[in-house]
């Protein structure tokens, strides 16, 4: 564990060994445990063709499993301590295979287009706001090559530390505001502890916002939907939609063919 985080056991998972890991720069929590969205990434990445990108991947539990699949990894976060903790415990024998791309996303990050099989972002996308979300959607779109994916997971409106934000959320999507879940006072909605560990801007996501930002990119829509993680901390835990698991595919030529000719 990094010298950078505080450390929690995770009681909620049962797993003894899974701890929460508090992250140096009041970005939130991560864990030792891969999340649903983790673990897929891992599967795909031991298939990819073509290196991976792991979005906001803190201390490296994410690309450390790709790693361990076998892929070559680029490893993203905007605080360099997490970097440096992410390749301090690589597997042993990856370190050729990871590379550390400091800075924030997107207004930091380039990549050559078609350069990447995959795109991963766990619990990032809930740090941008929505005019973020589009310019990085595009990036993505611009840097996967045809057929690949960008894989997320991200807090939704609906839990328990941010309960009150909820009905201002869905206040917010009745009147129409392009990006309802974008709460820009945080510690006003709410005095739960772990609000401390978050910054005052939280951007709360949901299924349509973002099949709405991947389709303007040109992305096509593979799962959009609220989702109750394994393992999901108490201070989280609400009603079941307490993340959006989001997944987008890059169309390939076959498939505009197929579009435009019916
Ligand atoms: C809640 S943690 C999630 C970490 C890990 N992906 C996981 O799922 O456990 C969010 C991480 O994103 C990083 N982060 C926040 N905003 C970012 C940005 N704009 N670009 C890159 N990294 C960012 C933070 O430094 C932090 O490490």
């Amino acid at each position: 564990m990094s010298e950078a985080g505080a450390m929690a056991k995770d009681g909620h998972s049962g797993d003894s060994q899974a701890v929460s890991l508090v992250t140096a720069n009041r970005r939130g929590r991560t864990t030792t445990r891969l999340n649903e969205i983790n673990r897929r990434f891992a599967e795909l990445a031991g298939r990819a063709s073509r290196p991976v990108l792991d979005l906001g991947c803190a201390f490296g539990v994410a690309t450390h499993a790709a790693l361990e699949a076998g892929a070559t990894v680029h490893a993203n976060d905007i605080d360099p301590a997490h970097l440096e903790a992410t390749a301090r415990d690589a597997p042993a024998g990856t370190a050729q295979r990871l590379h550390l791309v400091p800075g924030g996303f997107p207004a930091d990050l380039e990549f050559a287009p078609g350069s990447l099989s995959l795109v991963h972002a766990s619990n990032l996308l809930n740090f941008l706001s929505g005019a973020e979300i589009e310019t990085g959607f595009a990036k993505i779109a611009a840097w996967l090559e045809p057929g690949g994916r960008f894989l997320s997971i991200s807090g939704s409106p609906y839990a328990a530390n941010i309960r009150a934000f909820g009905a201002i959320y869905e206040a917010n999507r009745a009147a129409g505001v392009p990006w309802p879940g974008e709460c820009h006072d945080l510690p006003a909605i709410s005095d739960d502890p772990t609000i401390s560990e978050l910054p005052r801007f939280l951007h709360l996501l949901d299924p349509d916002v973002l099949s709405r930002a991947a389709r303007a990119a040109g992305l096509e829509v593979e799962e959009a939907q609220f989702f109750h993680r394994a393992g999901t901390p108490d201070y989280i835990a609400l009603d079941g939609r307490e993340n959006v698991v989001f997944v987008a595919r890059k169309p390939t030529p076959e498939d505009e063919k197929g579009q435009m000719h019916p």
